[in-house]
């Protein structure tokens, strides 16, 4: 057998473009939320830094030193560096675009990649030659190689890996943790080739000093963030599972994580609320990858429902404390501690709160929500919940409940404060601990996992 090769035939070599320098290179953000906003704040240190969003009140606001996810000040969004805009014409001087959009789920739980996919198209229509474009969106594996990068490249006629490249770093960010900012937190990093991995991990030493971990691929730093955020969907769900079993046979689940915490291989989680963002959101990307391969992931979708129906527990056991003989709370006054979807954080998108409110409103409840850090700008609903701006607004109550522990409740809400309010003896389901059980007992219904 013999083989002939075209040894005449000309191929063209094409030579990659050189990546930017890292120390100075102008880093543009897509998607100035939780986690784009720090994130552009840490850049401005050394360079020009854009950041972009669709949202021309969001750009406002921030022109007028506005933030109302409280994640970054006023003194950060006046650095020189910083510019704000809502003009693509502005991302063409970037040598790096980071796409921070929202990654949420359309009805029935699918996941939505319109806004990655509209970013990536605004890119690629936007950026110049040599260009790092990095995917800080949580997405479920391969995501950005299989619907982001073709579309790079197609709507900017360049080719991956020659014009551009591209990388993915998840964000690990956790709102209302301040005492844990973008650059306290260790970073993944991962690129198309070694090299875009390596400049990615100078670039963000810029901004994190926590370390770098240069994951094995893309793929592999995708699978990692969503694999964080299901694992612990996972282990609250069983906490809040065995919350549920624990009551019913008088036990306070909080003491046995106490006694079983004393083996140095348990992992204590506490019960509570899943919503928000991220860990009530990620796992369905999970799972529908899962069925994309013919898995189902029982144990991925179990956490869901049973984290799914916390508000259900919460809002059964306060009706059995106000009323158990009762088929309704028909006109009960209840007091709802917590609209945000976490203590110490505005955001109330997918906030569980909502859940317990709308069930206790279904029942006949009259319900009345008080959080004063709660950012309303984006209220999703919460049927029947009466936002108030005081305790004694709408005071007297016939029951409480707490959903969130924010230090403002801490500092706040003592147990004289409600007393004002709310009945001697009267119900209240404290899911969040926010008040001392022992004092509690004394004049109250009181009841705390
Ligand atoms: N919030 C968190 O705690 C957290 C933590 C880690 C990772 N994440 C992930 O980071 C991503 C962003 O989350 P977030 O909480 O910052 O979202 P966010 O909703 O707070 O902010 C997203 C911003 O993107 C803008 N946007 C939407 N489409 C756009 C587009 N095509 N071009 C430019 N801007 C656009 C929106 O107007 C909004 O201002 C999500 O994938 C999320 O899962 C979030």
């Amino acid at each position: 057998m013999s083989t002939s090769f075209a040894i005449n035939q000309p191929f063209e070599v094409l030579e990659a473009v050189k990546l930017p320098d890292p120390k100075t290179s102008v880093v543009a953000v897509l998607g100035l939320g939780y986690v784009g906003l720090p994130l552009m704040v840490g850049f401005a240190d050394d360079a020009r830094t854009i950041g972009f969003d669709i949202d021309e009140s969001k750009i406002e606001a921030l022109l007028n030193g506005e933030d109302s996810t409280e994640m970054t000040t006023g003194e950060d969004l006046a650095k020189k560096n910083m510019e704000f805009s809502c003009d693509v014409k502005d991302l063409h001087d970037a040598d790096v675009m980071m796409v921070c959009v929202p990654t949420p789920v359309m009805q029935g739980n699918k996941p939505d990649y319109r806004p990655v996919l509209a970013a990536s198209r605004t890119i690629g229509a936007n950026m110049k030659r040599g260009c790092v474009v990095v995917y800080e969106s949580t997405v479920d594996p391969g995501t950005t190689e299989n619907k982001c990068i073709p579309i790079l490249e197609e709507v900017s006629g360049m080719r991956e890996g020659i014009d551009f490249y591209v990388g993915y770093s998840p964000e690990r960010v956790s709102p209302g943790e301040h005492a844990r900012r973008v650059g306290d937190i260790s970073k993944i990093v991962s690129g198309s080739t070694p090299q875009v991995t390596d400049y990615l991990a100078e670039l963000y030493s810029r901004v994190v000093k926590a370390g770098l971990f240069k994951a094995a691929s893309i793929k592999v730093a995708e699978a990692a963030k969503i694999l964080e955020n299901t694992q612990r969907d996972v282990n609250i769900a069983l906490i809040n599972e065995m919350m549920q079993l624990f009551d019913a046979m008088d036990i306070k689940v909080t003491d046995v994580v106490a006694a079983a915490g004393s083996k140095w291989n348990f992992h204590k989680y506490f019960p509570g609320l899943v919503g928000g963002h991220c860990i009530s959101v990620d796992p369905f990307y999970l799972l529908n990858a899962g069925r994309g391969h013919g898995l189902a992931m029982d144990m991925v979708a179990s956490a869901r429902t049973v984290n799914e129906r916390t508000a259900h527990f919460v809002s059964d056991k306060l009706h059995e404390m106000l009323d158990p003989e009762a088929h309704n709370l028909q006109g009960k006054r209840v007091l709802v501690l917590g609209r945000a979807f976490k203590d110490n954080c505005p955001d109330i998108r997918n906030s569980k709160a909502f859940a317990v409110m709308d069930s206790l409103w279904t029942r006949g409840a009259d319900v009345f929500s008080y959080d004063p850090i709660a950012d309303d700008g984006q209220f999703e609903g919460g049927r029947g919940a009466k936002v108030i701006t005081s305790l004694e607004e709408e005071g007297p109550y016939d029951a409480v409940v707490v959903t969130a522990k924010h230090d403002c409740f801490v500092e706040e809400i003592d147990l004289f404060k409600i007393a004002a309010v709310v009945g001697r003896g009267s119900p209240i389901v404290d899911l969040r601990g926010l008040f001392d059980e022992e004092i509690a007992k004394l004049q109250f219904n009181y009841w705390t996992p």
